[in-house]
């Protein structure tokens, strides 16, 4: 789990199998970590885990799932089927939630004779600065709110928490080393933020003690993808 590429996860936020196996393709097995959200799911269906578990990588189904606890079970359950290494679901649906989607992603598991998976909530978005949470009526910071959210997935028995790297150091002090901490809105020095608003350099996250890093526009978005991650990985390995 030290090497770079262990803790790199590349988004493939594309809109068709024919285009994610072609990203996949050229990058020529530099990466092992692929993440499949909503935007590629939603075209492809499951049959997209299958195919990228064929090609050696190891899956993150970014479907954030968010509603009653027995819809997201199931959900959870069906998703853990797929293959995929590791499924989050928002932290923002409670600690009941939270808690069913574990159990159901760990039995589904075991009882399809697959390892167990990761399983991970978001607190806050990445994208959602102090200004979005007052819109939406939430008062505190991103910060507070992703702490406080980190705790009750913790209490949840998840596997840990997808947050910005901003926010690795107090959810690691609050709930544990062990405790995960993926983070999204990573931004190589050579790369622009496009929408996210709280974002880091790889080497900045990794100092902070994030377990992985999650990386999309910046690789492929980029013109040749696999320079991109290559870099990246060289990016992280200065560590
Ligand atoms: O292109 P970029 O590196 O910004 O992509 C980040 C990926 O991480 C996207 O797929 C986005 O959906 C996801 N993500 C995020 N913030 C979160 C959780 C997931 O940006 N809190």
């Amino acid at each position: 789990m030290n090497q770079p590429k262990d803790k790199l996860i590349a988004a493939l936020d594309v809109d068709s199998q024919e285009e994610a196996m072609a990203a996949v393709g050229r990058m020529d097995g530099a990466l092992a970590w692929v993440k499949v959200g909503a935007r590629l799911f939603s075209s492809t269906g499951p049959s997209m885990v299958t195919l990228l578990k064929q090609q050696g990588l190891k899956v993150f189904l970014d479907l954030k799932f968010h509603d009653i606890p027995a819809t997201v079970a199931s959900a959870c359950k069906n998703a853990v089927a797929t293959g995929a290494d590791m499924i989050n679901v928002h932290a923002l649906g409670g600690r009941a939630m939270m808690a069913e989607a574990a159990a159901a992603a760990r039995n589904g598991a075991k009882t399809a004779g697959l390892p167990p998976p990761i399983v991970i909530a978001v607190t806050v978005l990445t994208s959602m600065g102090p200004e979005d949470l007052i819109q939406m009526g939430i008062t505190g910071t991103p910060e507070e709110l992703a702490l406080h959210l980190a705790r009750e997935a913790k209490a949840a028995g998840l596997d840990g928490v997808v947050a910005s790297a901003h926010e690795v150091t107090a959810i690691k002090s609050a709930n544990g080393a062990d405790f995960l901490v993926v983070t999204p809105g990573i931004r190589p020095a050579w790369a622009c933020a496009d929408d996210q608003k709280r974002i880091m350099t790889p080497v900045q996250a990794l100092r902070l003690g994030a377990d992985f890093l999650v990386v999309g526009r910046p690789i492929f978005g980029a013109a040749d993808p696999k320079a991109a991650a290559l870099l990246t990985m060289k990016e992280m390995a200065e560590e």
